[in-house]
């Protein structure tokens, strides 16, 4: 646990971050593949120089895992897949849903890569839920709205699968989107796209949305944004490049994918409060995206839809993952709504 308490969930802190962070002033001036620590090769591939650590699945009952897991194909074509989580004792009775999209600012980690799998491992057993954890298409190989895509393509690949850890195990009737950093801003996209077609994904029934610290942005500067411009563990230059990197060629940070209360935010909103969603968003003080997903909360809440901002003092971005007792926070509150 300690190893993980010094990764985040969107930047390594390298000295490579360092040394940029020194000799900048000027966010805009900087080439984002640089900040990111990404070659882009002649033949139009990225190489990520910065490596993550990854963990296989386990099937097997006697190894002392959290939970059981195995990776199953959703599109070939597009190289996607879920790493699918199941408790080791589970009980007749069906148990609740989680879609997980894992976070790093749309270009970075995996369903594989060992921190997302070990909180997925612990989501599974402390809440006794089925997980599903999303290997969506990453930037800048494929700019959004790719991933989101993905996202929604795994709910009608759900509804149609025919894997017993899901037909078994997995009540559709209570399916909750949960998402870390990029991945809260990939569940929240998610949750709009499917309100619009729930006939469509039936018997999948979302009945919530977890966002842990969502990845948002905005072209006008939010005060901890200001704030926390040179934090360390997630500095502004970090999450304006990862923006210039993920968004579609020739917008803003005023755009929909990055800023959701432009146009005072998704029609869509009505129906999710019509539907009885419940929404958490969980923040933390450390964090310079925190007033982001504040706004976020008063925009829901301004639509009357059933939000809960779970805000705590201190911390840094990525603490709900890497941070065991931060983790209990999200898993009490899954516990919570079923
Ligand atoms: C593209 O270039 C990179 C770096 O030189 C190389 O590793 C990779 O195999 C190449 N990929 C293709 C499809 O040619
Ligand atoms: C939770 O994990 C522990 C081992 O870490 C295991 O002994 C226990 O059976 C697991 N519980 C469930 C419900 O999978
Ligand atoms: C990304 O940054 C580069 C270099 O600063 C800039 O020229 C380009 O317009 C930006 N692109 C986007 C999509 O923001």
């Amino acid at each position: 646990m300690s190893m993980s308490l010094h990764i985040t969930a969107i930047a390594i802190l390298s000295l490579h971050l360092l040394l940029l962070l020194a000799n900048v002033n000027s966010s805009s001036s900087m080439d984002p593949y640089k900040v990111l620590n990404l070659i882009h090769n002649p033949n139009g591939t990225i190489t990520r120089l910065d490596k993550y650590p990854q963990s296989p699945p386990s099937q097997d009952p006697n190894l002392p895992t959290p939970s059981l897991s195995k990776d199953l194909t959703l599109n070939p074509s597009k190289h996607t897949w879920a790493r699918i989580y199941l408790p080791h004792k589970p009980t007749s009775k069906k148990l609740p849903l989680i879609v997980f999209y894992h976070g790093g600012g749309f270009i970075f980690y995996s369903a594989a890569s060992t921190y997302f799998h070990n909180f997925c491992s612990n989501l599974a057993n402390q809440t006794h839920s089925v997980v599903v954890s999303l290997e969506y298409r990453l930037a800048p190989e494929h700019r959004l709205p790719a991933a989101y895509e993905d996202s929604v393509e795994i709910l009608h690949w759900i509804k149609t699968s025919k894997d017993p850890w899901l037909t078994h195990h997995a009540d559709y009737s209570r399916v909750y989107l949960m998402g870390e950093s990029a991945g809260g801003n990939i569940a929240y996209t998610a949750g709009l796209r499917a309100a619009a077609i729930v006939d469509e994904i039936k018997p999948v029934n979302i009945k919530g949305l977890i966002l842990i610290q969502p990845f948002f942005g905005g072209n006008k500067r939010t005060a901890s944004e200001i704030r926390l411009e040179k934090d360390l563990n997630l500095p502004l230059i970090v999450t304006d490049s990862m923006w210039n990197l993920s968004l579609p060629l020739g917008v803003d940070r005023d755009y929909e994918y990055c800023n959701p209360t432009v146009n005072g935010g998704d029609k869509v909103l009505e129906k999710i409060r019509l539907f009885g969603w419940r929404v958490a968003v969980f923040g933390c003080d450390g964090d310079q995206l925190v007033d982001r997903q504040r706004e976020l909360v008063k925009l829901l809440e301004g639509k009357s839809v059933n939000v809960v901002g779970q805000f705590y003092s201190g911390g840094r971005h990525g603490i709900f993952v890497g941070d065991a007792s931060m983790s209990q926070k999200v898993f009490d509150l899954v516990n919570g709504l079923h």
